[in-house]
This record gives C-alpha cells, structure tokens and sequence, in this order.
C-alpha cells in the first residue's frame, strides 16, 4: 500500500507482462499524484483517462516547453532540445504535406512491400528452424526496413539506423555521450543521402525542395533531421508496439487463437492489442504554462505533468472490464495509445497497417507460434521509453 504523503519513483515497472500494481490503485485513490522522475525531479502523475485526456487536449500543457532550460524533467534529453518541437519544426518548415504523404499507408505500392517483406523474414524464420527471437528476427528489421522503404533509401542503411535507438530511446538521469556521437553521425549519413541520386521517396522529394526559389529553401540540416528523426520516432514506435502486441498474443493464447482462426479480426484485434499493450514505459510529458485546476489538484506554472497511457487504457470508467480482450468493444479506437489534441501521432494508420500485416502473416505461415520460453524468463530492457523484451524467443 502507499499513503497520498509518500513520493512515489515513477516508472514502476520495465516488466511488460503484467500492468504495475500502482496504476489502478493511484487511478481509484490519487489519479494526479505527485512522483519523482528518473531525473529526481518532481512531476504530476495523471492514471484516470478523464484527466489524461483532459491533459493532451489542452495547449496549455506543452509538449515544446518540456525542453526548456531549468524546467522539471522526467529524464536527460538524448536530443537536441529543438527536436523536442519536431511535428512543429516540420509545420513552421512547409514540410508538414511532403511528411504526411509519406507516412500514408495508401501510398502506392506500400501495402505490397509490406506482406512481401513479411514473408521475406518468415521465409527466413522457417529456413533456419525454430527457435527464434521474434524482435531481432523479424519485428525490427521488419519495421526498419519498412522506413527506409518510406524515406527512400537504401535497405543497406537499416542496421546502422537501428543501431542508435538503442540509446536514443533511453531514459537517464544523466546525458549520454554516445547519443550525441549517434546523432551527429546519422545527421551525415541522411545528409549524404540527400545527395545521392538514387534516393528517392519522402527524403527524394525533401531533397528536390533544395532547387525551389532560394528564400523558401530548407536546409541540409533540416531535411536530415525530418529523416532521422521519422525513422527513429516511426521504428522504435512500430517495431516496440508490434513486439509488445507478440507478447499479449504469446501469453493469452485464446487471443492468439481467435486471431489466427478468424483472420477477419484481426483489424480489430489490432486496436484492441494498441489498447492493452504496455509498450510505453514512462509517460507523456507535458509542461503547464500556467496555473491549472486538474481534477481536484492545482497544477502551478512550470510544474512537469505525465500523461500515464496504461493508466487511461485500462480505466474502467472509459473501458468497462478494461483487462479482457474484447476485439468487439465500441470505443476501443478511443485508447491513447496514438496520444491525444495537438501531438496526436501523424502515423496511425500507417501503425495500425504495419501491425495488421505483420500478424495477418505470422498468424497465417506459423499458426502454431509459441513462447519458447517461460514468460518469466524474458529479459526486459531498463531505462528505456518502450517496455521490450530483449529477446522474444519463439518457437512454432
Ligand atoms: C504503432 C505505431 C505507433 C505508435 C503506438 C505511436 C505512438 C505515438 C504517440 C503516443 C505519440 C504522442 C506523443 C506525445 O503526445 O507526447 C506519437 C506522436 C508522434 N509520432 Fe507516433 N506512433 C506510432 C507510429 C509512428 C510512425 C510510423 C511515425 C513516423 C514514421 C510516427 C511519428 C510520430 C511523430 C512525428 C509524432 C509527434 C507528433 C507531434 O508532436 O505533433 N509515429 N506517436
């Protein structure tokens, strides 16, 4: 039990098979509690989904001032603070159209490439015989390669993409000198790829920006950093959810079966897995530009307020029964777990696709796909803003 006195750490919990016990007693006794960052500075913990939406509805919690010198902060950036601004860097730079366009689903030919891609790992799965681990084998380069498809270049650049979110996705207390190393060195590459003539899609069409008339030009530095950042942002997002909705499957067979045996559920099943994942392992940080009445709590100017996603997810005011998979509730697609008001995720439908493909052909070549492990033998990685396992072993 905890008493409404005592400061809390938050996060609770890097276990991703099981939702912390904190959350549903804070919800029910203290939905705006007061906790201590990774940082070690204090912060506003938000559990109901009535305050949670509450919160990324309204401007006056800020996404952009989080980054600001001297404020509260739920850990070290491992980005330039400016990022921080990234949908509106994009927006104040004309490249909001260019961006969305790329990460429609609806593009043609994405679709293809995705299934033929995910029979391309399965296909390699199979070869080399079971067992596996399902992340390193198929979730990340799946997603990874699904970017560099997006951006437009080479297949080749994946791994050495993927290889900096292992930092640049970490939470620290303090800063850490290889996200910086990582930073500066994909900004290179994506540049250098600007002046490839091969490159083609999102960072094709963001490089022949660079003939326009010279007042509206943007700069090499800019371009790079919309392809670093959409492949960073898009692969740790896609590939985390999609591991971490392997993970609800493996461990609740009767919804693994009812998605293998009904196919046409899947879509829905989808939405449904975004809601009871657990693939967020902090908080959505937001900071309140003045003095605000939250539920019964007033927020001060300044003050970090944290949007806890699982908590809204699995409100049972919002989602009645909110632990059991209902692939035929509602309002499912109402769960935050795209956020919410001014930040909501550009990418949702490209997410909810990249997920439904995936399984529609994991569920369909390897219908008997197991953990290969006990749950309680995964690893789970620490001081990270996804909750995943380090290896997810399989078995089919
Ligand atoms: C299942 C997949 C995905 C999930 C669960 C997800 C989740 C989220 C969430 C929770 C936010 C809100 C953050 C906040 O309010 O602080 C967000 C925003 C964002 N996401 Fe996604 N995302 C996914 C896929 C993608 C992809 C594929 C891309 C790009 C390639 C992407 C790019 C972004 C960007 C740029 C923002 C910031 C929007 C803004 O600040 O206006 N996401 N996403």
């Amino acid at each position: 039990m905890t008493t409404a006195t005592e400061l809390l750490s938050f996060p609770f919990s890097w276990d991703g098979t099981r939702v912390p016990d904190e959350v549903g007693e804070l919800r029910a006794t203290s939905p705006v509690r007061r906790v201590r960052t990774i940082a070690g500075d204090e912060a506003w913990l938000v559990s109901s989904y009535r305050l949670c939406h509450q919160v990324l509805r309204d401007d006056r919690f800020s996404l952009k001032d989080t980054s600001a010198p001297g404020v509260p902060r739920q850990y070290t950036l491992t980005i330039p603070p400016e990022v921080v601004n990234n949908m509106g860097n994009i927006t104040g730079a004309g490249l909001r159209r260019a961006v969305l366009k790329a990460l429609n689903p609806k593009a043609p030919g994405l679709m293809e490439w995705l299934r033929a891609e995910a029979h391309r790992l399965v296909d390699l799965l199979v070869e080399d015989g079971p067992t596996a681990d399902l992340r390193g084998a198929f979730c990340e380069p799946y997603s990874a390669g699904m970017h560099c498809h997006i951006l437009g270049i080479p297949q080749t650049e994946a791994p050495a993409f993927l290889r900096s979110l292992d930092i640049a996705f970490m939470n620290s207390a303090c800063p850490i000198t290889g996200a910086r190393i990582n930073w500066d060195r994909d900004i290179a590459r994506m540049t250098a790829l600007l002046d490839d003539p091969a490159t083609h899609g999102l960072m094709g069409e963001l490089a022949a920006l660079r003939d326009g008339p010279e007042h509206d030009r943007p700069n090499d530095e800019m371009l790079a950093t919309v392809g670093v950042t959409m492949f960073g942002a898009g692969t740790i997002s896609t590939s985390g959810f999609l591991t971490m909705a392997l993970v609800y499957l493996l461990t609740h067979p009767t919804a693994r079966d009812l998605l293998r045996d009904r196919p046409d559920l899947i879509g829905p099943g989808v939405e449904e897995l975004l809601r009871v994942n657990l693939s967020i392992a902090d908080a959505l940080p937001r900071l309140a530009l003045e003095d605000i009445r939250l539920g019964d709590t007033d927020i001060r100017e300044g003050d970090l307020v944290l949007v806890l996603v699982e908590g809204a997810n699995l409100d049972p005011e919002k989602f009645p029964d909110p632990h059991r998979f209902d692939v035929h509730r509602d309002n499912t697609a109402e769960h935050l777990s795209f956020g919410g008001g001014a930040h909501y995720c550009p990418a949702t439908a490209l997410g909810r696709a990249h997920a439904r493909i995936a399984l529609e052909v994991l569920l369909d070549r390897l219908p008997d796909l197991a953990l290969a492990v006990p749950a309680a033998q995964l690893v789970w990685r620490t001081g990270f803003m996804k909750r995943i396992p380090e290896r997810l072993p399989v078995s089919w």
